[in-house]
C-alpha cells in the first residue's frame, strides 16, 4: 500500500493532473481549515492539499497540526489559486501521526540557525535544511561518480588505527581498558599490551597513509569517509568528526595533483548546479537576506550562484607559498597591523592570511604550493631547494583551507631522514616503508574537507550546519 505513494516533487511537476494519487508527509501549514501545505522532503515546495468542507469532522480537522504526518488521496487538479500549478483535492485524509501543537518547537516562522541546532532531531523539516541536506547528498553522489568515471577504486580505510597520519598528536583514543585502574607497566605507565588491540589505538585522523597502500598497486585510489581530530578548535570551520575524501594517485606530480583537485571542485559544483538548482536558488535567496544584515565593508560582492558560477568559469590561482608572504607583507592590511598574526616566511598561514589572499587579493579560490618544510607532514616530497615541500593548499572564498595535499616523498632514505628527524617512528612504520621499498613511484593526493566544501557549495556560515549532527567541543547531543 506504502510504494503507491507519489512523491511531492513527481507531483508537483504537474504530469499527474487529472489522475488519483496518494502523498504522505509532514503538515507545514493549514489555512481555513481547509488548505494543507504537505512537505515529504522530496522538494522545498509543499503539495497544496484541499479539504473540502465536511471532508473531514470537527475532532479530525483540529488534528492537522504543524508536524503532523498524513497520508492524503485524492485527485491532482490545477490550481485555482496563486502559489502553486497543481494541488491535490482530497478524496480521503488519514491522519498517521499526531503533533501537539503546544510543543512542537517548529512553529511556521522563521527560526534562527543558532536555535535550530538545538532541535537538530527536527531542522530537517525546515526549508534551509533542507535544501542543506539535499544537496550534501548530491556532492556524495559526484564524489563517487568523479573518481568511477575516472577509474579509481574506492578503497575504505580503517577507522581505528595504530598510527598518527598526520603527526599531529590529535587523536581520539579507543580502549576498553577500564578508566580506573588501568593495568600498568613496571614505570607506571599504561600497559596497551593489555588493551583490546594489543598495542595503543586512536579514531583514524586521515585515510591517506592506507591510501597510498592501495595507489601502489590500483595506480589511483579514493577514500571518503569519517575522520576524527581531537583539536579544540571551536570555530565556524572546524569539527571533532568530519568526512574527508582522499584521492591517491601513482604516477602523479604535484602539478597532476593539483589539475586533479582543480576538476574535482568543478565537478562538485557544477554537479550540484545542475542537479540541485531549485535547492541552491532557494539558498541564494537566503545568503543575500543574511548579507543584508551586515555592515557593507563585510558584505560579499558575490552572491552564493554568481560565486559559484564563477569558480566553475575560471581557472584557480595557483601561487608559491613565498609569493604568497611576499603579497602578504605588501598588503594594506599588514601595513595597517590588521592581522592579529605576524607575518614572516616560515609561519603557518593563519586563517586571517589565508582569507586575505582569496577574498582581498585575488577574489578567486587559491592554491599554494611549497610550504616551508617545517611545518608540514612528514610524507611530504622535498623539493630541490632542501627548504620547502611539494605541499598543496587550496583555500577558497569564504571558507580557508578546503583542500590539503601533497606529492608524496617516494625516496626510501630521504623519507627515513625526514622520519628521524620528526621522530616518528620507523619500526612502527615499516608497512608504509615497504611502499618505498618495493617498486616506488612518483604519487600524490590530497584530502578535501567535505563538510568544508558543502559549506562553500550551500553559503552556510557555520560547519555545524551542513552536518547532521555536529561533534565539537564540549558538544555531542543526538
Ligand atoms: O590538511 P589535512 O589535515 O590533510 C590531510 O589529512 C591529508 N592526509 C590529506 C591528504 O593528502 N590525503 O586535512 C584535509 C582537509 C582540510 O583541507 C580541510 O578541508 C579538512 O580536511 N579538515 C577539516 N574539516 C573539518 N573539521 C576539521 N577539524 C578539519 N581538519 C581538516
Ligand atoms: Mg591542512
Amino acid at each position: 500500500m506504502f510504494n503507491k505513494r507519489t512523491k511531492i516533487k513527481v507531483l508537483l511537476s504537474g504530469e499527474q493532473i487529472g489522475q488519483e494519487v496518494t502523498v504522505m508527509g509532514w503538515v507545514r501549514t493549514f489555512r481555513n481549515n481547509q488548505f494543507i501545505a504537505l512537505n515529504d522532503g522530496s522538494t522545498n515546495n509543499n503539495i497544496q492539499v484541499v479539504a473540502e468542507l465536511g471532508l473531514l469532522g470537527e475532532a479530525d480537522l483540529k488534528r492537522i497540526t504543524t508536524g503532523a504526518s498524513l497520508k492524503v488521496t485524492g485527485e491532482v487538479v490545477a490550481s485555482l489559486g496563486k502559489g502553486q500549478a497543481v494541488e491535490v483535492k482530497a478524496t480521503a485524509i488519514e491522519i498517521l501521526g499526531d503533533s501537539d501543537a503546544e510543543k512542537y518547537p517548529l512553529q511556521p516562522k522563521k527560526h534562527s540557525l543558532e536555535f535550530l541546532r538545538e532541535k537538530a532531531h527536527l531542522r530537517f523539516r525546515t526549508n534551509t535544511f533542507g535544501a542543506v541536506f539535499r544537496i550534501r547528498h548530491s556532492l556524495a553522489f559526484a564524489v563517487h561518480q568523479f573518481f568511477n568515471d575516472r577509474g579509481f577504486v574506492y578503497l575504505h580505510t580503517p577507522i581505528i588505527t595504530s598510527s598518527d597520519a598526520e603527526g599531529a598528536g590529535e587523536m581520539f583514543r579507543v580502549t576498553t581498558l577500564p578508566l580506573e585502574n588501568p593495568p600498568t607497566q613496571e614505570d607506571g605507565s599504561i600497559d596497551f599490551s593489555e588493551d583490546f588491540f594489543g598495542k595503543s589505538t586512536n579514531l583514524t585522523v586521515s585515510g591517506q597513509l592506507e591510501g597510498e597502500l592501495g595507489a601502489m598497486a590500483f595506480s589511483e585510489i579514493y577514500t571518503f569517509g569519517p575522520t576524527f581530530r581531537a583539536e579544540n578548535s571551536n570555530t565556524t570551520r572546524h569539527l571533532a568528526e568530519f568526512w574527508m575524501i582522499e584521492p591517491e594517485m601513482a604516477f602523479h606530480d604535484i602539478e597532476d595533483n593539483m589539475n586533479l583537485a582543480e576538476a574535482f571542485i568543478q565537478h562538485l559544483i557544477r554537479y550540484a548546479m545542475e542537479h540541485n538548482a531549485e535547492d541552491l536558488a532557494f539558498l541564494d535567496q537566503r545568503l543575500a537576506e543574511e548579507e543584508k544584515s551586515k555592515p557593507q565593508a563585510e558584505r560579499s560582492e558575490l552572491g552564493l550562484l554568481e560565486k559559484l558560477r564563477f569558480v566553475v568559469e575560471n581557472k584557480f590561482e595557483r601561487i608559491t607559498y613565498t609569493d604568497a608572504i611576499n603579497i602578504l607583507l605588501e598588503s594594506p592590511a599588514y601595513k595597517k597591523k590588521k592581522f592579529k598574526y605576524e607575518v614572516s616566511w616560515g609561519i603557518d598561514l593563519q586563517s586571517e592570511h589565508e582569507r586575505y589572499l582569496v577574498e582581498k587579493h585575488f577574489k578567486k579560490p587559491v592554491i599554494v604550493t611549497g610550504y616551508p618544510a617545517a611545518i608540514k607532514a612528514f610524507y611530504m616530497r622535498m623539493n630541490d631547494d632542501g627548504k620547502t615541500v611539494a605541499a598543496m593548499d587550496i583555500l577558497a572564498p569564504g571558507i580557508g583551507e578546503i583542500v590539503g595535499g601533497s606529492q608524496r616523498e617516494e625516496r626510501l632514505e630521504i623519507l627515513e631522514k625526514r622520519m628521524s628527524d620528526m621522530h616518528i617512528p620507523a619500526e612502527e612504520m615499516s608497512w608504509y616503508l615497504d611502499t618505498r621499498r618495493f617498486g616506488t613511484v612518483p604519487h600524490a593526493g590530497f584530502g578535501l574537507g567535505f563538510e568544508r566544501m558543502v559549506q562553500f557549495v550551500t553559503g552556510m556560515g557555520n560547519i555545524r550546519d551542513v552536518i547532521p549532527f555536529a561533534r565539537t567541543p564540549k558538544n555531542c547531543e543526538f
